[in-house]
């Protein structure tokens, strides 16, 4: 027994997120957390909103709203969402809580004591009209290079040069429009680290088997120069954590507040202590203190592509430049993205599918299992209606759900509600157990390995054992002439049903323990072995056919859905 700390990358606050972002970090944490559990290791699973920064002020102005009333009710929807998804967070944290504001500021402190942090005097666009320095994106004009009319201050989207604000022709505020814009200084905080580069880059360096998305992208950064400039740790705006040194106040700061990449990942840390607080579990620092026994303890982090470079960088350069005993990751596990239909999820266009809407049409099994075995894990993934609809049709309703039924209405209608007697196994049943007993060990050592996709295909040729073994008996063709050995051939196949709730919970956990209730058992043991797990039900033991679990997907059904999800724009 191991103990594993698994976080998921936070989500932002500013509206619900979809499918991409689920499959991208939330949904493999989760199931990664769930079988750890399931094999009997002590399991702390975090995960939190990510509230500071613009896109949440904007947000909250646009709903009419305080910022802070905004993100306790979008934290709220979110939360109660990821229950919907049936994410067995430990804790759903904050990035706002008043334990990340503390440690936010004392790991600031502490760096500015380390000469870490530098105070850096610049010029950024000031808009009179919004009262409030502009972030570059923030700020649209025409391109001096191509005419574009609605360049953004970083980057023109139509000839792709970067750009400064200042190179802008009339230059206006996206936020009021205004073009009241002028020039001012601003002081900010700095980390340094360019300083921290040699132990950064030692630290990726024995990382040997990290996944190669996590390292190529990580090195890149590394040694591009670009990823590990001086990063300014500050912002001019009013909603964040205050920047202050530990306590203390920090002159010519008092207007600032932390960057919301500054804070963000220190809420991995932060969560744990309001996961204590909440009274859910004790001795936080166990988990993230490695003087206080979080040296035994394997943590891993899951994550999109774009978060890598702060995951291997930033806030490891936080960790490492603070030279305090905090836990460092063990394992970055990052995906790809999720396309939608021919393109991409757009948050602005409507286009794809949200948490919410997904969760209103049918149930979230439907959607861990596809979203889960097309995992973009080498390359980007793409969500159609068609491929959704065949393979969930084909692996839960055909093969799954099928399964499941067939067994328990024959045995109810030859032996009745109970686990027939009678039989003993043949040639054929140890064959089964022996090719059970390998396709489990591959499914355990894909899961060890967080290999998703290659785990959901080893599960789903363990459901198709089961039906080739039905299929071959053929217990109703049996029936007829030695209901002994038609008996066997049920019994077997009803502690089969067990075996894959069992084997099929991180995936599907409500299939799961609906399958277990028709079993009508709580014996939830992992088949550690085979021959001993088909004989768990014995003789005698009761179990109801269960509601039939999984209805397929029609086309009408298709269409519809793919109609609607299409985007309100072009
Ligand atoms: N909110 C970010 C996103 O959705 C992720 C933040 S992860 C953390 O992409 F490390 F900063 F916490
Ligand atoms: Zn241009």
């Amino acid at each position: 027994m191991a103990r594993h700390l698994i976080t998921s990358a936070i989500p932002y606050i500013n509206g619900i997120k979809h499918l991409g972002n689920l499959i991208g970090s939330q949904l493999p944490a989760d199931l990664y957390a769930r079988y750890l559990r399931q094999r009997g290791h002590e399991v702390l699973f975090l995960c939190a909103t990510d509230e500071h920064g613009t896109p949440a002020e904007l947000a909250a102005a646009k709903a009419g709203k305080p910022v802070a009333e905004y993100c306790a009710e979008m934290h709220q929807v979110q939360s109660e969402i990821a229950d919907g998804f049936r994410l067995s967070f430990d804790h759903f944290g904050r990035s706002s809580s008043l334990q990340n504001h503390k440690l936010t500021q004392a790991f600031a402190g502490r760096l500015a004591e380390l000469g870490l942090i530098k105070e850096v005097t610049e010029e950024q666009v000031y808009s009179v009209a919004d009262g409030r320095f502009l972030p570059d994106r923030y700020i649209e004009g025409t391109c001096p290079n191509c005419g574009f009319d609605s360049a953004r201050g970083d980057q023109c989207d139509n000839c792709g040069k970067l750009l400064d604000p200042t190179d802008l022709i009339n230059p206006h505020s996206t936020i009021s429009g205004s073009t009241d814009l002028e020039v001012r200084e601003t002081k900010h905080l700095f980390l340094r680290q360019s300083e921290l580069k040699d132990d950064l880059a030692k630290w990726i360096d024995s990382k040997t088997d990290w996944p190669v998305l996590t390292t190529s992208i990580a090195k890149k950064w590394l040694n591009d120069g670009d990823g590990l400039q001086d990063r300014g740790i500050t912002r001019d705006l009013d909603w964040g954590i205050l920047v202050k040194k530990g306590d203390e106040d920090w002159p010519g700061m008092e207007d600032k507040v932390f960057y919301v990449w500054f804070d963000a990942p220190i809420e991995y840390i932060a969560c744990a202590q309001e996961w204590q607080d909440a009274g859910k579990g004790e001795n936080w620092e166990r988990w993230w203190r490695t003087d206080k026994g979080a040296d035994d303890v394997t943590y891993t982090q899951f994550m999109g592509k774009d978060n890598v470079p702060f995951h291997t960088l930033s806030f490891p350069a936080t960790i490492l430049g603070s030279q305090e005993p905090w836990k460092l990751v063990d394992y970055i596990k990052s995906f790809n993205y999720l396309n939608y239909d021919g393109g991409q999820f757009s948050t602005s266009r409507g286009r794809g599918v949200f948490m919410d809407q997904a969760l209103e049409i049918l149930p979230s099994d439907y959607w861990r299992w596809w979203l889960l075995s097309h995992a973009p894990e080498s390359s980007d993934a793409e969500f159609t209606w068609e491929n959704f609809q065949t393979d969930v049709n084909k692996d839960l309703a055909d093969v799954l759900g099928n399964f499941v039924s067939r067994i328990t209405k024959f045995c109810r209608s030859k032996f009745g509600e109970a686990v027939p007697k009678g039989g003993t196994y043949g040639p054929a049943e140890e064959q089964l157990i022996a090719d059970l007993t390998k396709r489990i060990r591959a499914y355990e050592g894909h899961m060890d390995a967080i290999e998703v996709r290659k785990a959901a295909a080893e599960l789903r040729a363990i459901w198709v054992l089961g039906n080739e073994y039905l299929q071959a008996s053929a217990p109703w063709t049996t029936f007829k002439t030695d209901q002994e050995t038609a008996a066997m051939q049920v019994r077997l196949g009803l502690n089969l049903i067990r075996i894959y709730a069992v084997l099929s919970a991180p995936f599907i956990p409500d299939a799961s323990a609906a399958m277990l209730a028709a079993m009508q058992t709580e014996d939830d043991r992992w088949p550690n072995d085979v021959a001993a797990a088909v004989a768990a039900l014995p003789a005698g033991h009761a179990f109801a056919v269960p509601d039939n679990q999984f209805d397929k997907i029609t086309d009408e059904q298709r269409s519809a859905w793919s109609e609607r999800f299409a985007g309100t724009r072009d």
